[in-house]
C-alpha cells in the first residue's frame, strides 16, 4: 500500500476544475445507448466512439480521469498507445470499474440488488495497477420503493463496497465508493433524502469496519432529488441543500473529495445541482462529477456512428464538460448554455 501515491492520486482526482468522465459502461448498457441512435453495438464501434471522447481537444483541461470498462483498458487508441497510456500521457488518470453488476439480493423483497465481484478481486487489481490504472469504481444500486431498502439490502451493499475498498488500497489504487440510490420511483425528496442518509452510514460504518483508509478514498455520491416519477421536482437550491446536508451528516472531513453521478437527471440539471451545491461554499470537501450520461449524451446523439459527425460530436462533449467544470467552481450560469 503505497500511501503517498494514494493521497497523490485522490488529490488529483478532485483537483480544481476538473471531474471524471464515467466510460466505463458495460456492454449491455453500451448496447443500450448505441441502439438509442442506430449504430451497432460491436468492440470496433465502442473503440472508436470512447477514442472520440478521449481525443476530444482541449478536454484535459477539464477531467482529471476517466473511468474504463475492462475491455477498454486493453484497447488502442488510433495511434496504436494503449488507452490507459494515452490518457496518462495527455495528464488525464485511467481508473477502472472492477464490480462485475448486479443480482438479485437473496431472501429480500424483488428489486433489491446486491453487487457482484469480490471473488479474485485482488489478483486483478494487481493486473489492472500493471496496465497503468490508479483509481477503481464499484457500483452499488439502492431502490426506493414500498418497503425497501431493505436493512439486509444497505448491509450487504456497505459490506461489499468496503471489502472493495480495502483490496483496492491494498494494490495502491484509489476506491470510488459509489452507493448509488436510485432515482427511479414516485418517491418524494424527502423520502430520497432519508435513503441517501441511511444509505452512507451504513457505508461509512463498514469501511470502518475494514479499515479502510479515509484519506484515501472517493465517494460517488447520488444527489438527493424528487423520484422521476413525482409530481414535485425539487428546484436546484433544494437539491443543493438537502443533499448537502445528508453528505455533512455522513462523510468524514477525511474525505479527499466528493464526486457526483448523474443518474438520469438531464444534461443541464445535472450541472446546475452542482454548481448550485459548490457555490453555497459550505462544504468541507471538494465536490465535483463523474457523470456519464450527463456529460456524453450530447456527443452519442451527435456522433451517431459517422465518421463526419466526429468533429461536431467532440464540440459537443467539449460543451458539456466545460460547462461542468464551470460547475465545480460554482462559476456556471444558465445563459452560458447554448
Ligand atoms: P451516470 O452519470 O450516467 O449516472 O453514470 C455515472 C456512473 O458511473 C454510474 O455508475
Amino acid at each position: 500500500m503505497d500511501k503517498a501515491l494514494l493521497s497523490r492520486t485522490a488529490a488529483a482526482i478532485v483537483a480544481t476544475g476538473k471531474g471524471l468522465l464515467a466510460a466505463d459502461e458495460s456492454a449491455g448498457t453500451c448496447e443500450k445507448r448505441f441502439s438509442s441512435v442506430g449504430v451497432a453495438c460491436t468492440e470496433e464501434n465502442r473503440r472508436v466512439y470512447r477514442g472520440l471522447l478521449f481525443s476530444t481537444p482541449g478536454v484535459e483541461k477539464f477531467l482529471s480521469g476517466v473511468i474504463l470498462f475492462d475491455e477498454t483498458l486493453r484497447q488502442k487508441a488510433n495511434n496504436g498507445m494503449p488507452y490507459a497510456e494515452y490518457l496518462a500521457a495527455r495528464g488525464i488518470i485511467p481508473g477502472i470499474k472492477v464490480d462485475r453488476g448486479l443480482v438479485d439480493l437473496p431472501l429480500a423483497p424483488a428489486g433489491e440488488k446486491v453487487t457482484e465481484g469480490l471473488d479474485g478481486l485482488a489478483k486483478r487489481m494487481k493486473e489492472y495497477f500493471d496496465l497503468g490504472a490508479r483509481f477503481a469504481k464499484w457500483r452499488a444500486v439502492i431502490t426506493i420503493g414500498a418497503g425497501i431498502p431493505t436493512h439486509a439490502c444497505l448491509y450487504a451493499n456497505a459490506h461489499a463496497l468496503a471489502r472493495y475498498a480495502a483490496i483496492c488500497q491494498e494494490a495502491s489504487i484509489v476506491p470510488i465508493i459509489e452507493p448509488e440510490v436510485l432515482l427511479d420511483g414516485n418517491h418524494s425528496i424527502e423520502r430520497c433524502e432519508e435513503v441517501t442518509e441511511a444509505a452512507l452510514r451504513a457505508c461509512y460504518g463498514a469501511l470502518a469496519a475494514y479499515n479502510v483508509s479515509l484519506e484515501h478514498h472517493i465517494l460517488k455520491a447520488s444527489m438527493v432529488v424528487s423520484g422521476k416519477g413525482n409530481a414535485r421536482q425539487a428546484p436546484a437550491a433544494e437539491v443543493a441543500e438537502r443533499t448537502l446536508r445528508v453528505l455533512k451528516r455522513t462523510v468524514p472531513g477525511a474525505t479527499p473529495g466528493v464526486v457526483f453521478l448523474s443518474g438520469g437527471q438531464a444534461d443541464v440539471a445535472a450541472t446546475a445541482h452542482l454548481n448550485a451545491m459548490v457555490a453555497s461554499g459550505s462544504a468541507p470537501w471538494p465536490l465535483t462529477y463523474s457523470y456519464s450520461r450527463a456529460l456524453q449524451n450530447p456527443a452519442l446523439t451527435t456522433w451517431r456512428g459517422k465518421e463526419t459527425n466526429v468533429k461536431a460530436a467532440q464540440a459537443a462533449f467539449h460543451h458539456r464538460a466545460r460547462m461542468n467544470s464551470l460547475a465545480s467552481r460554482g462559476k456556471w450560469a444558465k445563459d452560458m448554455e447554448k
